[in-house]
């Protein structure tokens, strides 16, 4: 369980707890897994960015049944002014890392088992251009779902993404923040614009994405996979 030391990997996370799931929570941020080790989680404080941190979550996680990859990061900025190192850091962590996480812990899973991977309602809509590195990034982990979804198949190994809209994390808050400042309105006037765009007219809490995860990993959705599904309360459609 990958970028569990806050937001939506921590709430799956608790969720994998309740369940009566051994789990081993992965960030980079070290004291944000305090609490999940306390509560009974193994921990591993790695970076994902590099392959000394892929391998170590390979190694650690070798025979588990279940993989989420909860890790990402964001870089909000004007599409004309976004650079090449923003689109290798963003690629890098968002991207390149899942897919060798799915590479190198996708085979080490049991038969059976089963893979999330957090894409984003950004990977099929426009309409945040401030994210568009972050959104290009999101839509590889589509055809990276997909690929694998393809390739585990005969171990019975199922590989969901999930496109989240609008979850109230600490990434939400700095895209409202950021993206508010870089058109001149105020982060209210912001969220209000973009929650009238999503039919059930407000964002969700992690605890409701971890609800979703949760049913891509259980049996619930057996006959799923290579899936993109969405949970943004009507934002995203298709
Ligand atoms: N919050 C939303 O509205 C939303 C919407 C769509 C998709 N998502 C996706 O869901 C996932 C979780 O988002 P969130 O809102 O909880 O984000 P967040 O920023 O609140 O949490 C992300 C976690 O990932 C960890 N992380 C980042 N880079 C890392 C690295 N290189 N190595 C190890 N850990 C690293 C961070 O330390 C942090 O704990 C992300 O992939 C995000 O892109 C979120």
């Amino acid at each position: 369980m990958t970028g569990a030391a806050r937001g939506i990997g921590r709430a799956v996370a608790e969720r994998l707890l309740a369940e009566g799931v051994e789990v081993l929570a992965v960030d980079r941020d070290a004291d944000g897994l305090a609490e999940l080790a306390a509560a009974g989680a193994r921990t591993l404080a790695v970076d994902l960015a590099g392959e000394a941190g892929v391998a170590a979550v390979a190694e650690a996680g070798d025979g588990a049944d279940y993989l989420v990859n909860s890790h990402g990061i964001i870089r909000l900025l004007p599409i004309l002014e976004a650079s090449r190192r923003d689109w290798r850091d963003v690629f890098a962590v968002n991207a390149e890392s899942i897919f060798f996480l799915c590479q190198q812990l996708g085979p080490r899973l049991r038969d059976g088992g089963a893979i999330v991977n957090l894409s984003s309602s950004s990977a099929k809509l426009a309409s945040t251009v401030e994210t568009a590195v972050y959104a290009a990034s999101k839509t590889a982990i589509l055809s990276i779902t997909r690929s694998f979804a393809y390739a585990l198949a005969p171990r019975g190994i199922r590989v969901n993404a999930i496109c989240p809209g609008i979850i109230d994390t600490p990434m939400q808050d700095a895209v409202l923040e950021e993206v508010a400042r870089l058109r001149g309105i105020t982060p209210q006037e912001l969220s209000q614009a973009r929650e009238a765009g999503v039919p059930l007219r407000r964002g969700a809490s992690p605890a409701e994405c971890a609800g979703a995860i949760w049913f891509l990993l259980s049996d619930d959705s057996s006959y799923m996979t290579g899936e993109a599904m969405n949970v943004s309360g009507g934002l995203t459609m298709w």
